[in-house]
């Protein structure tokens, strides 16, 4: 097979050797499936973990917590502090998993971020800060390569009064299903060149993002996976060939599907996830009287720790 330079994807051709996600490695692949789906949770109460205080976890709470993340990839906590909305709440929760935040700034796009509806100027433009609906997505699509974000927490202080529903797939999990579907299909969202995010230009014509070309899967240095994916169809532009469109379709399928792998619910106050960056959307939302919902949302460069 001829593969063009650009196609090819200098992270994963470094990384992925001796890994699962390696397509000329199919017995590593099919052992760690096997591992993978040994047990594999098909409720989200399974993904439920109550802890007595967020901020401060006991080695048990820990312990299950790194356990299940290992499996899923993500954890729902269930904590005590309701509507609490000290942030050093999720940040102390984050650092337990030896997750520290980046500076904050809007340009890089990390650290600590209020998600409430917000009527200012910049902020407007962003749907996070309505009550719109998102599509799939991991977070940080839109970064440079080497400033992907692998871990993402979501703190929830206030749910709305109906709505604000978040699905939630492991991203393993569509890789899996893809490459049991076709593994061509991972060979084309593996490309380098498979998924284009045109530069962000705002009204006064300044650049604030320039264009970011990258893969949708690829293998981290440590020999992790990690996804790249927006299901908008604006701003976005997927490689031009058959097979990409083939591949980015089964996926927008499976995730439109009722998969069991597809966890549903609500965050409620004290309530949070934590994850590897996981897939998710979340749907519309309604705030009536003095119910304004608001979740602080903690993105990091690293993986929660053991996972
Ligand atoms: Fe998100």
């Amino acid at each position: 097979m001829k593969t063009s330079a650009l196609a090819r994807n200098p992270f994963n051709d470094q990384y992925k050797i001796g890994t699962p996600f390696d397509l000329d490695d199919e017995p590593a692949y099919q052992s760690w499936v096997e591992e993978k789906m040994d047990n594999y949770p098909q409720h989200i109460e399974d993904i439920i973990v109550e802890v007595a205080n967020p901020a401060d976890l006991s080695t048990a709470e820990i312990a299950r917590i790194t356990q299940l993340c290992k499996k899923t990839n993500m954890v729902i906590y269930a904590g005590n502090t309701g509507t609490d909305d000290d942030k050093e709440i999720p940040t102390r929760l984050g650092r337990q998993f030896k997750l520290y935040l980046a500076d904050n700034n809007r340009g890089a796009d990390d650290g600590i971020t209020a998600l409430r509806v917000v009527n200012d100027e910049w902020r407007s433009e962003y749907i996070p800060y309505t009550n719109h609906l998102i599509h799939w997505h991991t977070d940080g699509y839109y970064n440079a390569m080497n400033y992907q974000i692998r871990a993402l927490l979501l703190h929830c202080v206030q749910p709305a009064s109906s709505g604000g529903e978040n699905a939630l797939l492991d991203h393993e999990i569509a890789y899996i299903h893809l490459r049991q579907k076709n593994p061509a299909y991972i060979r084309a969202l593996m490309a380098a060149d498979a998924m284009t995010i045109p530069a962000n230009i705002n009204k006064q014509g300044e650049i604030i993002r320039p264009e970011r070309c990258g893969p949708v899967f690829s293998v981290d240095a440590d020999g992790k996976l990690h996804m790249r994916y927006t299901a908008r169809t604006r701003s976005i532009i997927w490689k031009d060939d058959d097979i990409t469109r083939q591949a980015v379709k089964q996926l927008a399928d499976f995730l439109a599907s009722d998969s069991p792998y597809i966890f549903r619910g609500t965050l409620q106050s004290g309530q949070g996830l934590i994850s590897n960056n996981v897939l998710h959307d979340r749907s519309a939302f309604e705030e009536t009287g003095d119910t304004r919902r608001l979740l602080y949302r903690l993105r990091y460069f690293q993986r929660i720790a053991a996972t």
